[in-house]
């Protein structure tokens, strides 16, 4: 079966594939279609065991826009609440005869778990401080947009990439696509083994944004972060928060770019947040498509995307 685990472990001819059904995908949502018959007769189950406005509702509306029946189950309001456990859960709603599961959960590893327990097709939409790979793709999505290519561009990422499935996905998959990646932070939120992924690292945010192409400005995880870990909010927004004047340190035609939800006047300054350079809007639009592209492919075909199971 076809699970989209993450980046780490797709190659750059799926990443492509996936890239360019969805700019298929963009084309109906620009047309203002939102009833295709393509999933009719799938049913897709988000399954959220933490917060998300983007990614839950995206999925959601892309399975409905393709015409499968989509379900939404958050912890809160489930029998996770009432101290089921998470095989339990997938058990559970497997036996429902969903054709796909999209999960998020706090755990690292957890979307590889749940491939292995169940039949249904797995999406993980963030596992802890893991992989987010539907983020990844429209990231790249939205480069490929402006830019007409990603490889050789110079893609600062900046923040706290320790607490950051974001940035690992990122990372991950603009390599594959030729990218120069760069990352900045504190080095209490720059994981210990970074250099050896191959990315570059710098301490100083001025030294990753010096003639980038792009800036992926991350958010600070607060609820990830250990008491005592972090820098002051005064202090990190002072020394590595994004504004107008390190967004000019990059190239002219810079593109800024940011996950959500963001943490205005800490990691990202107000002003530059909707400025021009700004593809943020874009990112949440084109996140619908690359998710649209992942429900068809998984579903429907195209090349081998996951042969875990
Ligand atoms: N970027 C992202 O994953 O946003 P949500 O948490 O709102 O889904």
């Amino acid at each position: 079966k076809k699970d989209i685990l993450g980046l780490e472990t797709m190659s750059s001819p799926e990443i492509n594939l996936i890239l360019d059904t969805a700019k298929e995908m963009k084309n109906i949502i620009d047309r203002d279609i939102k009833k295709a018959p393509t999933l009719r007769g799938k049913s897709i189950i988000n399954l959220f065991f933490e917060n998300s406005t983007r990614t839950r509702t995206s999925f959601e509306l892309a399975g409905k826009y393709l015409g499968a029946d989509v379900v939404n189950i958050s912890a809160s309001s489930s029998s996770v609440a009432k101290g089921e456990s998470l095989r339990d859960t997938l058990l559970t709603v497997e036996a429902m005869g969903v054709d796909i599961i999209v999960m998020r959960h706090e755990a690292e590893g957890s979307a590889q778990y749940a491939a292995n327990v169940v039949k249904p097709v797995l999406i993980n939409a963030g596992d802890g401080a893991h992989e987010h790979p539907s983020q990844g793709l429209l990231d790249m999505f939205t480069i490929k947009q402006y830019k007409r290519k990603i490889d050789g561009l110079k893609v600062a990422i900046v923040g706290d990439i320790l607490h950051s499935r974001v940035a690992r996905s990122n990372i991950w998959g603009l390599m594959k696509m030729g990218a120069e990646v760069h990352v900045a932070g504190p080095q209490t939120l720059l994981p210990r083994d970074i250099e050896q992924v191959g990315v570059k690292v710098h301490n100083r945010i001025e030294e990753a944004l010096d003639q980038a192409d792009v800036i992926n400005v991350l958010r600070i995880q607060r609820e990830r972060q250990k008491k005592g870990l972090f820098p002051s909010a005064r202090e990190y927004a002072r020394i590595f928060g994004v504004n107008a004047k390190r967004l000019a340190l990059a190239k002219p035609d810079a593109l800024l770019l940011h996950p959500g939800p963001m943490n205005r006047g800490l990691e990202i300054a107000p002003d530059i947040a909707y400025s021009e350079q700004s593809a943020i809007q874009e990112q949440v639009k084109n996140g619908l498509a690359v998710r649209m592209a992942l429900l068809f492919l998984v579903l429907m075909g195209g090349i081998q995307i996951e042969a875990a199971n």
